[in-house]
């Protein structure tokens, strides 16, 4: 999660697929089910008809592929990270292994022009070290009355924030931002799909709850899923590592106590039509 909110010198760490790779068998087994609430959000908005082209971008393991797939849509998917794509392809069954898999970046997508009814990227396009490119792809391969949904984290709350704040602490340079993330305003989401030629431009602020954690398992999550935690990690060291996790853990229960925490999530889901 908190890989949404780095505001790190450029080139960002996340504009590369080898973080991706890191987490992805630990997104994959313990993300996704709050990844899908978001998806499902994204397929109610951009409604389409069974058979229709339906395209995701930036598709990590599969998280929207797998849901449209799965209603019988025919679905084409990419991801730069090989790690996210072979969890994704290990995923497919039945209905879903139709599905078209490619490897690669999505500010060149390998398809023609007009070929989708709908296209999706799902907290990927707003990593993009060119997201007008990644918009203006988007654009260019859907059919004309296509709809396009591109996702993006508000600022973050709870237990996030108290996470955020607690590495502070410990790590007074760490080089996450606080705040707004990439893409992270809907008034910037509203221009940037605008500027690349889209329609009826909208907007959703949606909100999903799960049941948490307790801390310390919470933190043990973080460390696993999260592409700047894991390089950070990496760049620490196993002893030093230590002194953040007590600091950080000693911080949050404080805070929270040892019980399970509530996690809730609040995401942008922009609209746009190709006219
Ligand atoms: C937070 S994950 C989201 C995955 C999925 N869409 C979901 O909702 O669960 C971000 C994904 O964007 C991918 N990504 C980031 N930049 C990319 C690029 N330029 N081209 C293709 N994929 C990219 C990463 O590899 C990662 O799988």
């Amino acid at each position: 999660m908190l890989q949404d909110m780095t505001d790190a010198p450029k080139p960002s760490p996340l504009a590369a697929p080898d973080p991706w790779n890191l987490v992805a068998d630990d997104y994959t087994m313990e993300l996704l089910p709050m990844f899908e609430l978001f998806s499902k959000d994204a397929l109610a908005l951009a409604p389409t008809h069974a058979g229709a082209k339906v395209l995701d971008v930036a598709c990590g393991p599969g998280t929207l592929t797998l849901l449209a797939a799965e209603a019988g849509r025919s679905v084409s998917s990419i991801d730069f990270s090989p790690q996210m794509v072979k969890n994704l392809k290990r995923r497919l069954n039945g209905a879903q292994q139709g599905a078209d898999v490619r490897e690669g970046d999505g500010q060149a997508l390998p398809w023609g022009n007009d070929e989708f009814d709908a296209a999706f990227s799902m907290f990927g396009l707003m990593f993009f070290p060119d997201r007008a490119k990644g918009f203006s792809e988007l654009y260019r391969v859907l059919k004309p009355g296509g709809a396009a949904v591109v996702s993006s984290w508000a600022p973050f709350e709870g237990v996030f924030v108290s996470i955020m704040q607690a590495m502070r602490e410990v790590l007074p340079d760490i080089p996450f931002g606080s705040g707004k993330g990439p893409l992270g305003d809907p008034d910037e989401l509203t221009e940037e799909l605008r500027a690349a030629g889209f329609a009826d431009v909208s907007v959703k602020t949606i909100t999903h709850r799960l049941p948490g954690d307790t801390p310390a398992e919470f933190w043990a999550q973080t460390q696993r899923t999260t592409a700047p935690v894991v390089l950070l990690k990496n760049r620490l060291g196993e002893d030093e590592w230590k002194r953040v996790t007590q600091g950080v853990v000693g911080r949050l229960e404080s805070q929270y106590g040892t019980a399970p925490v509530e996690i809730q999530t609040t995401a942008y889901l922009g609209f746009g039509r190709k006219s």
